[in-house]
């Protein structure tokens, strides 16, 4: 008898067929993060699994293990360093909704709500140190080194933003480099550090790191601009944060710039006193939709993210034909056509 070849089944969509890929690969990487995620001090379990028990996506540790596939990495490095990615990933995520007065994650209460603003920083920093033990423990200098960098520009990348709330005149090109480091940097590092774990060309090593750092970037346009258009529900977290702390996104960006060219007096007034006085009534955040799609804003920012999401794809060129190139292939198209 032949054997069934096992096919994607069509209604999948590319994450959760990726996830039944690595869905072997993807168990030791639960596990791994059930472990380390444990402590004698009761808070840190509660306050961990609230949100790891909550899901997500698990995109960053799928790209450690699809990485290591296409590179044809034989070892079990990968399910650590998975692990550790989605540590970083989670650490981000209390410190950010701490940062965002956040009220809604992965369709629950935030930490922050629950437990308050200090608990949230000091499990995401346990959650961060974490992270570091499992690195270490792959024995890679070349994983740490990357992981580390990513950290440090994450970092980087939210105080950037922080700094720049508010600011109307920010350029797309300071936003791309904002969100190239708060979202893309770990992107960028899941996918590279399985490659170095296995050895392959630099070439290689390099394609996969374009391929995450564009993925990424993709990511948050389609998510920055899900926080003028996307649905609640599906969300999983609130819509109009963004608005609400002045944060400038590229839809604002796009749409503020518009105001000025066409001398829209109206439009450009509204935008300085809802960004830069931080002046907001209840139904600004309706009329910043209304302008956003009168001036094509959400539009153009999700070309943007198909442009990023191609080149993300274009990356991959490096590589022969396999399920596992495919199904990334596959998740880059999908990640600007998402709802969630
Ligand atoms: C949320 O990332 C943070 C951003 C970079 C926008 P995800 O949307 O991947 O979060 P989860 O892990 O699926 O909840
Ligand atoms: C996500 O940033 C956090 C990091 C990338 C560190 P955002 O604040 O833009 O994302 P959400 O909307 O809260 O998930
Ligand atoms: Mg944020
Ligand atoms: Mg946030």
């Amino acid at each position: 008898m032949t054997a069934i070849k096992k096919q994607p089944i069509p209604s999948l969509s590319p994450i959760d067929h990726l996830l039944d890929l690595a869905a072997e690969d993807m168990q030791a990487v639960d596990a791994i993060i059930v472990e380390r995620m444990q402590s004698s001090v009761g808070m840190i379990p509660d306050l961990a699994d609230h949100l790891v028990s909550a899901g997500g996506k698990r995109l960053r540790p799928l790209l450690t293990i699809a990485s290591a596939h296409l590179c044809e990495y034989e070892g079990i490095g990968h399910h650590k360093l998975a692990a550790a990615v989605e540590f970083i990933h989670s650490a981000t995520l209390l410190h950010d909704d701490v940062v965002d007065i956040s009220d809604k994650r992965r369709g629950k209460k935030t930490a922050n709500l629950i437990w308050g603003n200090a608990p949230s920083i000091l499990v995401g920093d346990f959650l961060f140190a974490r992270a570091f033990n499992l690195m270490v423990e792959t024995g890679s200098m070349g994983a740490l080194e990357i992981l580390s960098t990513a950290s440090s520009v994450i970092a980087e990348g939210e105080v950037q933003q922080l700094a720049a709330l508010r600011d109307i005149d920010m350029s797309v090109e300071t936003y791309l480099e904002i969100i190239g480091a708060k979202t893309a940097a770990l992107f960028a590092a899941a996918a590279e550090v399985s490659p170095v774990l296995a050895n392959v060309s630099t070439k290689k090593r390099n394609a996969l790191r374009t391929y995450g750092q564009e993925l990424g970037i993709a990511f948050q346009l389609v998510d920055d601009s899900l926080d003028y258009g996307g649905f609640e529900l599906s969300l999983g977290k609130s819509v109009g944060d963004d608005f609400r702390e002045g944060k400038m996104t590229l839809p604002v960006i796009l749409a503020y710039a518009n105001a000025l060219k066409t001398k829209d007096e109206i439009a450009a007034i509204f935008w300085r006193r809802v960004i830069t006085e931080h002046n907001q009534r209840d139904i600004d955040l309706d009329n910043a939709i209304t302008l956003l799609q009168k001036t094509n804003a959400l539009n153009d920012s999700l070309d943007a993210a198909r442009t990023h999401s191609d080149l993300a794809i274009a990356a991959l060129k490096p590589f022969k034909a396999s399920p596992w190139k495919s199904a990334l292939t596959e998740l880059a198209a999908f990640v600007v056509n998402r709802v969630h």
